[in-house]
């Protein structure tokens, strides 16, 4: 089956995207060429950087007036990428995220409390209409409004949140400023997403919130949430939808496809996609692919971090996700973090910025601040400094967070 769609795929994406037409020529390949799914390696890559220089429709590769939908990335800098979703493929991705949300252990009837943005951003629509495909009730809260979101789910009780990790965090916070037990609620199941987040995350969100809390991963470039999705059974990765989309690993530099199992980028290729195929999608996420446990489909381990977000700190590399698990561990301090780069003379310094729990006393607040810059240098080989702040201190996500914040000039 993925034999014949990538096939159907490649061709639909050579004759009817100027763009791939001239990068196949120039590579030397054509449709036909690719008669087994090792022979994609012999197709170039797809970025970003051609998404937004052929902005905005340029990818698509149907007539305009089949185009149902378009979704955009927020874009920090220049242009955002633009997608666009035939009627077809807008019936595909309800399918892959309802397949999604049953392996997470939701059910048709359960009511499912929406908090990923609603708009171009992927992440509402995306939910919503997976949810719907599934049978559930769909509470389309979007994000922010925070105490209204408090609210909502003593009021309505569902039984699933769909949010992302960090905005789960603020939502704890705000439960516990109501006064109400964030265990009490009727929420059973999280599926979370949009941002890289831990095991040790994972653990401190299903022990406050009394719930199951599984990963879902996707990108508007591929589809959105509903790429690959983890099984409450073994939370153990994420299982790729692959009768849809492709994996491959490659190094990150050379560009080389890897073997199962090692750890470097995900490339992306889409298999059944009308509006906007895309081929060889360097998606800048480190992971790695792994055997079918809970479900048949390969898996892929819980991302790590985005190459975009790695910091090279005196020729160290660290990700956000490395701090996370460390401050997760550390007595006395919330998992609410910041890094902060900035530059003194020549040297590059990374500053984490952690807030105590409210419970913390001074003593404490030294203890942890030490605690966190040993298990930094120990586990990752660099000294970075420590900032331990009040409660309530950092900005809030309401969507993905933001940990990095670069002052260096
Ligand atoms: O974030 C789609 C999505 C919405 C996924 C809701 C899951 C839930 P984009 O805005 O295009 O799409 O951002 C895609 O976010 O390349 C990853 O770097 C990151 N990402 C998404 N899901 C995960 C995850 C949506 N589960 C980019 N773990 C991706 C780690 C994730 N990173």
């Amino acid at each position: 089956m993925q034999r014949e769609r990538l096939r159907a795929t490649l061709r639909h994406a050579y004759e009817n995207v100027d763009f791939y037409r001239r990068a196949f020529d120039a590579a030397g390949v054509g449709p036909d060429d690719c008669r087994s799914p090792a022979d994609l390696a012999r197709f170039p890559f797809t970025t970003k950087a051609d998404l937004r220089e052929n902005y905005p429709f340029g990818m698509f590769a149907v007539a305009p007036e089949r185009i149902r939908r378009v979704h955009a990335s927020s874009g920090t800098t220049g242009r955002p990428t633009v997608v666009g979703y035939t009627d077809r493929d807008l019936d595909t991705w309800a399918d892959v995220v309802a397949r999604s949300l049953r392996a997470a252990g939701v059910r048709p009837g359960h009511k499912v409390h929406v908090a990923y943005g609603y708009g171009l951003f992927t992440g509402g629509l995306g939910a919503h209409y997976g949810a719907e495909r599934l049978g559930c009730t769909v509470i389309p809260a979007s994000g922010g409004m925070t105490a209204r979101q408090v609210r909502l789910i003593q009021d309505f009780r569902p039984e699933v949140v769909m949010v992302t990790p960090s905005y789960m965090l603020t939502l704890l916070d705000e439960f516990e400023r109501q006064g109400v037990d964030p265990r009490s609620t009727s929420l059973k199941v999280g599926v979370f997403g949009a941002e890289p987040w831990t095991e040790a995350m994972r653990k401190e969100i299903e022990e406050r919130f009394a719930i199951d809390a599984v990963d879902i991963y996707g990108l508007s470039e591929v589809m959105g949430p509903g790429v690959a999705q983890e099984c409450v059974e073994t939370k153990d990765g994420l299982h790729i939808w692959e009768d849809h989309f492709f994996p491959e690993i490659v190094d990150p530099f050379t560009g080389e496809v890897l073997p199962d199992g090692e750890e470097g980028e995900l490339v992306l290729t889409t298999l059944t996609k009308e509006a906007m195929p895309v081929i060889r999608y360097r998606t800048r996420d480190l992971t790695r692919l792994l055997p079918g446990t809970a479900r048949v489909f390969r898996r892929m381990e819980k991302v790590t971090g985005r190459s975009d977000d790695m910091i090279i700190l005196r020729g160290v590399n660290l990700f956000p996700t490395q701090i996370e698990e460390i401050v997760l561990r550390t007595p006395a301090v919330a998992p609410h973090f910041q890094l902060r780069l900035t530059r003194e003379g020549r040297l590059d310094r990374l500053t984490v910025r952690v807030e105590a729990r409210p419970d913390a006393s001074s003593g404490d607040r030294a203890e942890a601040a030490r605690a966190v810059g040993a298990a930094v240098k120990d586990g990752i080989g660099v000294t970075v400094g420590v900032e331990v702040v009040d409660p309530g201190t950092l900005e809030r996500s309401v969507g993905k967070i933001r940990r990095i914040v670069d002052l260096r000039t």
